[in-house]
């Protein structure tokens, strides 16, 4: 069993109420969120723009959580050491958007970061299959990045549990990390297929009219079924 077994979830900033900043990370922290997760978009790997190294280094200086920060832009080489510098503990990567996957992931680590790779909904998981040993996590995309608030595209349920499998097999702990609409009912599917990491955005935690703290719980109470009923 080589998935690391805790479950996290990991607050997407870009679906916070941004002009209550503080409070909001308050809240997060009061609720026992475990990570922030920053969604960086470049307008080209993803069309939509969001956050810059400086977002994530004031924000890193408001709180003591771990920043999660997932790239979603092209040529990631260039960023990674600005984002590191900024405060980034983790720093995930998009296949996609790697020439050369097995250097990028080296030079995060290199610079002091734990080094994740994501997929997106069409991108298979044999492209892992050379690059377990350099990383601490594996992300599968549970929407096509770029948008919060969009519909879970169904194939990737049984995508989760393929890469659990395939996970299962190595010799080192590696979060199994989802993105997208991880809704409770969604999170009981997901955990259900042997994710421990759940980015909690518009679909739970920052769910409109909903309080960040009994959100939170609710999406905990359902991972927890979920990851009982595969028996971890
Ligand atoms: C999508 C982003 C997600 C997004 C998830 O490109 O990577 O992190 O914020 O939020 P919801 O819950 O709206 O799908
Ligand atoms: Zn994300």
């Amino acid at each position: 069993m080589s998935v690391k077994g805790t479950l996290k979830i990991s607050a997407s900033l870009m679906c916070a109420d941004l002009r209550h900043l503080e409070d909001q990370l308050r809240q997060m922290e009061a609720a026992g969120l475990d990570w922030l997760h920053f969604d960086i978009m470049d307008g080209h790997f993803v069309p939509n723009f969001t956050f810059g190294p400086h977002f994530v280094q004031q924000v890193n200086a408001m709180s003591d959580l771990p920043c999660d920060v997932h790239l979603m832009v092209e040529h990631p080489d260039q960023y990674i050491p600005v984002f590191i510098e900024a405060g980034a503990d983790i720093v995930v990567v998009h296949q996609e958007a790697c020439t050369h996957l097995n250097r990028t992931l080296q030079l995060i680590r290199r610079e002091g970061a734990s080094p994740g790779v994501a997929l997106n909904p069409a991108t298979s998981l044999q492209t892992l299959d050379y690059v377990l040993d350099d990383v601490d996590l594996v992300l599968i995309m549970t929407v096509n990045p770029g948008f919060a608030g969009q519909k879970l595209v169904p194939a990737t349920l049984d995508k989760i549990a393929h890469a659990y499998e395939r996970l299962a097999e190595t010799a080192r702990d590696i979060d199994l990390q989802v993105d997208g609409n991880v809704s409770p009912e969604n999170a009981r599917k997901m955990c259900a297929a042997g994710a421990n990491v759940l980015v909690a955005g518009s679909a739970s935690v920052f769910r409109p009219g909903a309080a960040i703290a009994e959100a939170t719980a609710e999406l905990r109470r359902a991972a927890r079924e979920g990851a009982a009923s595969r028996g971890g």
